[in-house]
């Protein structure tokens, strides 16, 4: 049981570590909470109009994930590699350091289904890229991908805790994005680029 602790610990520790944050912050862009949506996340870090820094956020965000599962997937097994995903989704959502208000998801589901099983992130990245060229609109691309991604993990993998574990990340994210299904609903969510007010 140990080994698992520590995978989620590492996981959390990692997945804490708000880069979209640090990273306007240190391109003088301002505090990306008071910015858009308010959200942490590369979608909200391109409302500045900074493409390498969202593009930089997308990338960081995935490998604070992708990382820790990989080295818990190296000293201690697969189980112990999707608690090490669990645990960067948690501290990516809810980080301690910043009174637990933190990111969606997105960029953190993607680093670790590629690290978990490649073939099912390479399926989510593609569903995203589909609906956001086709819609504009990166939530409802993130839920579409999240929703469908518990399915893949099952017909691509076939195992049942990888579809579990799918499963609970993408009902994070779900929660994660409850105020922008409530604008996808009321049709009041913004497009991906465009302006938002802070929520
Ligand atoms: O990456 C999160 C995305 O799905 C929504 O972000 O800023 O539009 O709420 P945002």
């Amino acid at each position: 049981i140990l080994p698992l602790i520590l995978a989620l610990v590492l996981g959390y520790l990692a997945g804490s570590i708000p880069f979209g944050l640090i990273l306007t912050q240190a391109a003088g862009l301002g505090d990306i909470r008071k910015i858009g949506s308010g959200n942490i996340g590369a979608t909200n870090v391109l409302r500045t109009g900074n493409r390498p820094v969202a593009a930089a956020t997308l990338v960081l965000d995935a490998l604070k994930a992708a990382i820790p599962v990989l080295v818990a997937r190296y000293f201690w097994g697969e189980e112990a590699a999707m608690l090490a995903a669990v645990g960067a989704f948690l501290g990516h959502c809810f980080p301690v350091w910043l009174g637990f208000k933190g990111g969606k998801g997105v960029a953190v589901m993607i680093g670790s289904l590629l690290s978990l099983a490649w073939p099912v992130g390479l399926i989510f990245c593609a569903v995203w890229l589909l609906i956001a060229y086709t819609r504009k609109i990166s939530s409802l691309a993130a839920l579409t991908a999240a929703a469908t991604a518990p399915i893949f993990a099952y017909v691509v993998v076939g195992s049942t805790n990888l579809t579990l574990t799918v499963l609970g990340l993408a009902l994070l994210l779900f929660f994660q994005h409850r105020e922008n299904i409530a604008r996808l609903l009321n049709g009041t969510e913004s497009t991906i680029g465009g302006d938002k007010k802070a929520s």
